[in-house]
């Protein structure tokens, strides 16, 4: 169990990215979603113990994250969002000095680590081939099999499917899928989808805020009875907002499709549809835009 007490980090230029965060994360994979900004980075960063933070707290089980961070890297895998290295060094060769940095000592463990690692991660038949000329689906399965170097009981894996194509995309979630049976996994996305496939936890961050959290199955059940949804001409949409809270806009088949949010039927050719995960992120979003 994660727990964040309080946590605020502010920048040297001022920018609060972090303000006031509470998350309790259980075993199992739990979702982090925000826009662009939102303090998603700052958030895992402050976690993997890359930077301290201005205030608060963080404790991994009996793991005082920021006065043992050196505890809390001996069972932690981190999948940064720009894993950058791509060296014309050889997927097997690339893992195997990893597990070494990380004091798989033992020749005969390293070898069977690195060789299940790279099974798991669908890797085998291109192990040989240089990491420079991985593709990104290449390279975040990569990214997932260093992380799991050691067999980290924390996970946190920033942004990994921003990218991906459909099929690549699939065989990373899945992937962490398996792997989040038993550990603490944390994925930040913008992408919802991510989320609502497969995270039972979740939270919303908006402006450095955790603006809600909860199950994603409890979260769409408080939306019954509240999304409605119209379609429109294109050019009618300027009225549709200002007359409406419109959270979201969709194109199809040539003309707008809108969903808006509304406590009763705003009547005028609206029916009510039932809000999947996309609408708690966009009415959480424009509600919590409206507040700022
Ligand atoms: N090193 C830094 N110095 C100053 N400000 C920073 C720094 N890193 C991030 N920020 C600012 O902190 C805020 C949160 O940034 P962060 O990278 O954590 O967001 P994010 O949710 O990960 O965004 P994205 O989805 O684009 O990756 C932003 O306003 C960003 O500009
Ligand atoms: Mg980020």
């Amino acid at each position: 169990m994660l727990s964040i007490k309080s946590l605020t980090h502010v920048y040297a230029n001022g920018t609060r990215a972090l303000d006031d965060v509470n998350l309790e994360v259980p075993t199992g994979m739990f979702g982090l979603l925000g826009p662009n900004g939102a303090g998603k980075s700052t958030l895992m960063r402050s976690i993997a113990t890359l930077q301290t933070p201005t205030s608060g707290s963080i404790r991994f089980g009996d793991i005082d994250v920021i006065a043992e961070p050196e505890q809390l890297r001996r069972t932690l895998g981190y999948l940064p969002q720009d894993f950058g290295v791509y060296p014309r060094v050889s997927a097997h060769d690339m893992l195997d000095h990893m597990a070494v940095l990380k004091g798989v000592a033992d020749g005969k463990a390293r070898r069977e680590t690195v060789e299940s690692l790279l099974n798991q991660t669908n890797l085998w038949s291109v192990r040989k081939k240089a990491l420079a000329g991985f593709s990104g689906g290449m390279r975040q399965r990569f990214g997932i099999a260093q992380a799991l170097i050691g067999d980290p009981s924390l996970i946190i894996v920033d942004e990994p499917t921003a990218g991906l194509d459909p099929e690549e995309r699939n065989r990373f979630l899945n992937l962490l899928a398996e792997i989040g049976e038993h550990v603490v996994v944390i994925l930040s996305t913008h992408i919802v989808e991510d989320v609502a496939d497969l995270c039972p936890a979740m939270a919303i961050i908006v402006d450095g805020r955790i603006v809600r959290q909860g199950a994603p199955t409890e979260l769409m059940a408080g939306l019954v009875g509240r999304i409605w949804m119209k379609t429109i001409d294109k050019a009618e949409l300027e009225a549709a907002k200002a007359r409406y809270q419109v959270i979201s806009t969709r194109l199809f088949a040539g003309r707008t499709v809108i969903h808006v949010a509304a406590d009763a039927d705003p009547g005028d050719g609206f029916t009510p549809v039932t809000g999947g995960l996309e609408d708690v992120y966009f009415s959480t979003l424009a509600a919590a835009r409206q507040a700022a």
